[in-house]
């Protein structure tokens, strides 16, 4: 039976870090105000890099660390909500820049949700044995579609990317997945809204307040809560799973309450659950995927271990996964 491993792990940030402090002069807020609610004390916020360089980064490191040509790679498939262009892919650019001239090249939209997309669709490829390998990443320039002026968001995100190179095994991989969308509740978390302006209509043609990240937080909270704790569970239950048996959890890093309150429900021990958003904020489609890496990087992960990744986003959309390392 084929399955999909993942073989190397990468991730790339911008250099520059700002700090809660940083924040509070720009905007009316404060290091214990956004300590206490969300957990975030620093992030890396781009300095004019926009999402490719981030993406190709990691592309580039990937193909040392799995030791694998450019030309031999099936496919590319980025997540991302922060695009440089809306066409050209991120996927097609970082195909250019790493000569990956036989891959197939696409972008998925999945918000936070987005590396779980994008694995999950690799892994489908793998397994229908259209393809033998993908790089998968997810990287995000979301500064650039924050509200710099709006203490209730901008406070929140980061910029980073993330990604795998997976391919094709007999082993043991990746075992098990829950992937799920609630479009009923789009409007709950909505970003990069353009206003349909043409020379046949009165629209504007300014950008739409609407561009930037709007989004109701306690919902989103509620949805996240609800969601990953019923996918995690559901999980538990049809593989037959005690948390015992999982190395890490891996959430997507939005709020560490929100991690706190899922732990709680499901009575797992919060330190199963591998933050980094301290340091990183919340990083949309990367957070996982850099997670991974951190944890991979620093050696904790050993062949057949457990590890579960879950991630929840905008659309509103969901996906949970488990990995045998
Ligand atoms: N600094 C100081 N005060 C602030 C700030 C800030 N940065 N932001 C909001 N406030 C104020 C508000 O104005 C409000 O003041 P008021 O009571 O005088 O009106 C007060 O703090 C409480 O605001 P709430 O929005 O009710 O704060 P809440 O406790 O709900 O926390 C938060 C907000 C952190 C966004 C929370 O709702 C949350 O964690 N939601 C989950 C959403 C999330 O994490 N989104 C991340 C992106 S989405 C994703 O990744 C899927």
């Amino acid at each position: 039976m084929i399955r999909t491993r993942v073989i190397a792990t990468a991730a790339s940030v911008p250099e520059q870090v700002i700090t809660n402090a940083d924040l509070a002069k720009i905007v009316d807020t404060s290091d214990e105000w956004i300590t206490q609610r969300t957990g975030i004390r620093e992030r890396h916020i781009s300095a004019g890099e926009n999402t490719s360089v981030l993406v190709i980064n990691v592309a580039k490191q990937l193909l040392e660390r799995a030791a694998v040509k450019a030309e031999d790679i099936d496919l590319i498939i980025v997540a991302s909500v922060t695009q440089d262009y809306g066409t050209p892919s991120l996927a097609c650019m970082i195909q250019k820049e790493i000569g990956a001239v036989n891959a197939v090249a696409f972008d998925v939209v999945a918000a936070c949700s987005g590396f779980m997309f994008a694995l999950s669709t690799a892994d489908k490829f793998i397994k229908s044995g259209a393809y033998g390998n993908a790089l998968v990443i997810g990287g995000e320039t979301l500064s650039k579609i924050v509200d710099w002026t709006d203490r209730a968001t901008c406070v929140l995100f980061g910029d980073g990317a993330g990604g795998a190179y997976v391919e094709k095994s007999e082993e043991a991989g990746m075992e098990w997945e829950n992937i799920g969308s609630a479009g009923e509740k789009y409007e709950i978390l909505t970003e990069g809204y353009t206003n349909c302006a043409n020379a046949f209509n009165d629209n504007p043609a300014s950008v739409d307040p609407l561009w930037y990240v709007n989004m109701n937080g306690r919902e989103v909270f509620k949805f996240a809560t609800k969601k990953v704790t019923g996918s995690l569970k559901k999980l538990m239950e049809e593989k037959h799973l005690k948390h015992e048996d999982v190395k890490y959890f891996i959430p997507h890093q939005a709020n560490i309450r929100i991690v706190e309150v899922i732990a709680k429900k499901l009575g797992i021990p919060f330190e199963k659950f591998y933050m980094n958003i301290d340091r990183l904020g919340n990083t949309s489609s990367a957070s996982i995927p850099m997670a991974l890496n951190e944890l991979n990087e620093q050696g904790l992960l050993e062949r057949g271990d457990k590890i579960v990744l879950a991630g929840f986003g905008g659309g509103m959309t969901w996906g949970t996964m488990l990995i045998v390392w």
